[in-house]
């Protein structure tokens, strides 16, 4: 089958997006310059004694990530007037940390697939993918001394450890039907945000910005970050499993509570929210129940509310960056900043 066959068909749920795999490819084509040299930099520090590693390392890490991380990072760098191709060795800081996190999701989540292919867990088993995850979650920190700046050291094991606090806020509310918005927000400030607005802040640090400056940057990255969450939480619920690269209703599917479920239990009467609550409270819901869950939330307009939320987080965002100077730097993280929202996977 042609690759384009499936990607143009008209979403049958008559939903307002269009899901053109080729729109954001043809997006990210102008960075390819910087992900030629992030791949590089990825693979030189992926090398282990252990053949295992690097076979997991690369199936994970050399296969198919957008590199946004370690792009932000650069650009908040050149933004701050700083440019060395030692800043390339240090963006993998933000690859490593981020597909760490990714191995270790996927055992939590039982997953099968991770960007279009099977995860490191399904091929190699938990505990290799754990493992595998504890290799290049440290790979990131010799990386990140290797940087020799304290403040910047001090901004990457932040990160990880209020990435870890998401990741557990999110398994306390597993299943938890009454599930606030704070609480959602406050999940994917700490599992997603807090990571995209480090690797933005960090560019600042390295580049010896002024506090308001770091700030501005720290800003930009969190709420571009929400926005990114937002928009993947969305998604799940509207995108094609070819083009998404993972299945569609899967956070319902794991029990996960986001904001267009969130929004949609708004919408429902109490005798309606306590027919589903009570239906998903069985051991095993068939395959039909959660479809009509999920065509339920896909109505109502719980998804375009949804997709204005993360624009106006995108909104604000570029708002961060109006203190500084024009430059291609500043065009492009606005320009990125804005594929955000208009991403198809
Ligand atoms: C994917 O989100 C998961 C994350 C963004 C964060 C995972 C964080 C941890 C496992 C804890 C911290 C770990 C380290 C090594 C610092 P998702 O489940 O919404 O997306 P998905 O649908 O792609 O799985
Ligand atoms: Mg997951």
């Amino acid at each position: 089958m042609r690759a384009n066959t499936l990607w143009e068909k008209t979403n049958r749920y008559g939903c307002i997006f269009s899901y053109y795999m080729d729109t954001d490819k043809k997006i990210l084509t102008k960075y390819q310059p910087y992900f030629e040299k992030i791949d590089r930099e990825v693979e030189k520090a992926l090398s282990s004694r252990i053949s295992l590693v690097e076979e997991i390392g690369g199936h994970t890490l050399l296969g198919g990530g957008k590199r946004l991380r370690p792009l932000f990072f650069i650009l908040a760098c050149e933004l701050c007037g700083l440019q060395d191709d030692i800043l390339y060795r240090i963006s993998t800081i933000f690859e490593y940390i981020h597909t760490a996190s990714l191995l270790h999701d996927d055992v939590l989540d039982n997953a099968n697939t991770r960007r279009r292919k099977p995860s490191a867990n399904h091929l190699w088993g938990n505990h290799a993918a754990v493992l595998e995850g504890d290799f290049l979650y440290s790979k990131s920190f010799c990386v990140a001394v290797e940087a020799g700046n304290v403040s910047f050291l001090k901004l990457i094991t932040d990160t990880t450890t209020q990435m870890a606090e998401g990741q557990i806020l999110e398994l306390v509310h597993t299943n938890d039907w009454n599930m606030s918005k704070e609480v959602y927000l406050d999940i994917i400030n700490a599992k997603t945000a807090v990571l995209i607005s480090a690797a933005c802040a960090g560019g600042g640090i390295l580049s010896s910005a002024d506090e308001r400056n770091v700030h501005a940057l720290q800003k930009f990255g969190h709420l571009m970050g929400m926005a990114f969450q937002m928009m993947d939480d969305l998604l799940d619920y509207t995108a094609d499993q070819a083009v998404f690269g993972k299945p569609v209703g899967k956070d319902i599917r794991e029990g996960k509570i986001t904001l267009p479920l969130i929004y949609a239990l708004q919408e429902m009467s109490d005798v309606e929210k306590k027919r589903i609550q009570d239906l998903f409270e069985q051991q095993e819901p068939s395959e039909e129940e959660y479809q009509n869950l999920i065509d339920l939330v896909r109505k109502n307009g719980v998804l375009e509310r949804v997709r204005a939320e993360a624009e106006k987080y995108v909104d604000e965002a570029a708002f961060c960056l109006d203190g500084f100077p024009a430059s291609p730097a500043r065009e492009n993280l606005l320009e990125l900043n804005r594929f955000i929202i208009e991403r198809h996977h």
